[in-house]
């Protein structure tokens, strides 16, 4: 595109990713165990990608604007820019990248990987190259790496899928479908817990235990077995003894706080059906089953109790959850 005078109009190119909730599974996922996973299209990550003088990235959220070649060694953002551009087959050249995100940092909605997803899908919209969403996660999983270590890549594959999934590590999701739509509240303990964290302390009990760990995780993996059976057969209200177990289980693994055990104490006295910690744990996000009815009331017992914000969400809508 060129205007009258000859000169490149600076064009920008925008793209959004959606949050994600981990319904069944997580820590267990790490280690071979399926898990449930889903939209959350309430929080969101913003990219825009912009002919610049140079190459910038303006991380606007954490109010740094820095130099692509003064970037830390291990930066997701400028990874995941710079793998974006290289897969799109152009060199990375006097490009900014611009990225906004209203999901909390560390809390177990995938802040990261939607930051990086929405990246990547700005700079292809940028060069007009078109990605499926395997590819997207692909190139996403590198960042991943970076921010967690060890991850098993769910929180990249549902948020580039954008539809629940159930997920085994190594394995192409397959879809979860939803037989009828449930309500979840999701509480923000406001806790911030890093992943890596909770990932790193469960693999050296791991080490230390393997058998404790492993039959852990292999009553996770039946009890998200069973979650998929019941929301495929469209029986949701049936899932809230499964939440509790889970967080039974969870709790047995050591990543569960007495924060996350207290939200879901409250949220359960006010007639939550079931509730767990929902990602890495120790704080991060719990999630609650309710009814309709019961919805504002949770979260408003959620919120008395410490939450710092909650999100009521549908799961398995035709549009992902809002
Ligand atoms: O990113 P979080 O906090 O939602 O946690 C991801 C889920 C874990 O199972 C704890 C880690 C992983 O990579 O699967």
């Amino acid at each position: 595109m060129k205007t009258q005078k000859g000169v490149n109009p600076k064009p920008r190119h925008q793209a959004v990713a959606i949050g994600k909730v981990i319904l069944f599974g997580e820590h267990a996922v790490v280690y071979g165990q399926p898990a449930l996973a889903a939209p959350v299209a309430a929080v969101t990550a913003r990219a825009e990608v912009r002919a610049a003088r140079g190459e910038w990235i303006d991380a606007r959220t954490f109010g740094r604007r820095y130099r692509l070649s003064q970037a830390a060694e291990r930066d997701p953002l400028a990874l995941a820019f710079r793998l974006a551009v290289d897969y799109c087959g152009r060199p990375l050249h006097n490009l900014e990248l611009i990225v906004e995100s209203t999901i909390p940092v560390a809390a177990g909605l995938g802040s990261g990987a939607a930051v990086a997803t929405a990246t990547v899908r700005a700079v292809a919209e940028y060069f007009g190259v078109r990605l499926a969403p395997e590819a997207v996660a692909a190139l996403t999983f590198e960042s991943e790496k970076l921010l967690h270590g060890k991850p098993s890549g769910i929180d990249n594959t549902v948020i580039a899928h954008e539809r629940p999934i159930v997920f085994t590590k190594g394995q192409p999701p397959e879809p979860l479908r939803v037989g009828r739509p449930f309500t979840l509240v999701i509480a923000d303990s406001g806790v911030a817990s890093p992943t890596r964290i909770t990932v790193g302390d469960v693999a050296a009990g791991h080490a230390r235990d393997p058998e404790r760990y492993q039959a852990l995780f292999s009553a996770i993996g039946a009890v998200v077995n069973a979650a998929r059976e019941i929301i495929e057969g469209g029986d949701p209200v049936r899932l809230g003894p499964l939440m509790d177990e889970n967080q039974r289980l969870l709790e047995a693994l050591g990543v569960s706080a007495e924060v996350d055990a207290e939200l879901c104490a409250a949220a359960r006295a006010a007639g939550a059906l079931g509730a767990k910690l929902s990602g890495g744990g120790r704080g991060g996000n719990v999630i609650a089953l309710v009814t309709p009815e019961t919805a504002a009331q949770v979260a408003g017992a959620l919120e008395t109790a410490g939450a710092k914000r909650t999100i009521t969400t549908l799961v398995g809508s035709a549009t992902p959850s809002a």
